[in-house]
């Protein structure tokens, strides 16, 4: 391996792990034989069941990306725990499901904070120890495809997701290398986040894909595990998984 590349990541940090998207990624990295650090607000059975089958491999615990002390003290422990993080997953967020002139500021500073401003405060505390350590890592942020097309209902949403994009390739310019940083924007897939679409807007969506299938974990899932451990030179991207969708 060339000395400037940036090895695969061995110990990662994904946000919103216990269930949907994070549940998926957490569960193919411990496959994949790394060690997996995971939080929520609410732990679920199914990541408590990862925890029992990969008692060595896996910590996770009950944490709220919005308070970044609780967030700090979870990456610290997770250090002790498994080894310093070279991987971080941005993965928890919020929807939305109301119109603009219908979000109240309140739930629009809501919405900002939790998906924009707490994951690049965790992301800083992480990179910030990364780097004292003399390490290299990846990040990847779990964006959105409405980031680059418009969809009604989802405005504030959508500043947040286009503000990670933005974010990911500053990131990727000023980390100079040291650490790679990409995003992976999919298209709806079924979880509780989509659970308000209804099945007309899910046919439409499916009519609007030329591979004329949604989009499900499944499939973003191996691009999250190639970003974080296959030497690619791909830095600062935004890779939509969505089968052109959104083209
Ligand atoms: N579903 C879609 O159609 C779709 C499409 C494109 C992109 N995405 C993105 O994909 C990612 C995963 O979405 P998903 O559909 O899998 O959503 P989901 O099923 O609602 O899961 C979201 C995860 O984030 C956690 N989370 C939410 N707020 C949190 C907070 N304040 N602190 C800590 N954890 C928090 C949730 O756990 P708790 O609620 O217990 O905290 C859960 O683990 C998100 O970034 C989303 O924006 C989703």
């Amino acid at each position: 391996m060339k000395s400037d590349l940036v090895p695969p990541a061995s110990v990662v940090l994904v946000s919103g792990g216990s269930r949907g998207l994070g549940l998926a990624i957490v569960t193919d990295l411990l496959t994949a034989g790394l060690k997996v650090a995971a939080f929520a607000r609410t732990v679920t059975p199914e990541l408590t069941a990862l925890g029992e089958k990969y008692p060595d491999h896996l910590y996770y615990g009950a944490v709220d990306v919005n308070d970044a002390e609780a967030g700090q003290a979870f990456v610290r422990t997770v250090e002790t725990t498994l080894g310093p993080i070279d991987g971080l997953v941005n993965n928890a967020a919020i929807g939305q499901d109301s119109l603009h002139v219908h979000t109240s500021p309140d739930q629009l500073a809501r919405i900002i904070q939790t998906n924009l401003t707490s994951p690049l405060i965790l992301t800083r505390f992480v990179i910030r120890r990364m780097l004292a350590k003399g390490l290299k890592g990846r990040i990847v942020n779990v964006t959105s495809i409405c980031a680059q097309r418009g969809f009604p209902g989802l405005v504030a949403y959508s500043a947040t997701k286009g503000g990670m994009d933005a974010a990911t390739r500053s990131l990727a310019r000023e980390l100079g290398g040291r650490v790679l940083a990409n995003a992976v924007a999919p298209g709806f897939f079924a979880s509780e986040m989509s659970a308000v679409l209804g099945q007309t807007q899910l046919d439409q969506i499916v009519r609007r894909t030329p591979t004329g299938h949604l989009t499900e974990p499944d499939d973003v899932v191996p691009v999250v595990r190639m970003l974080l451990l296959e030497n690619t030179n791909v830095n600062g991207q935004v890779l939509a998984v969505d089968g052109a969708a959104s083209i």
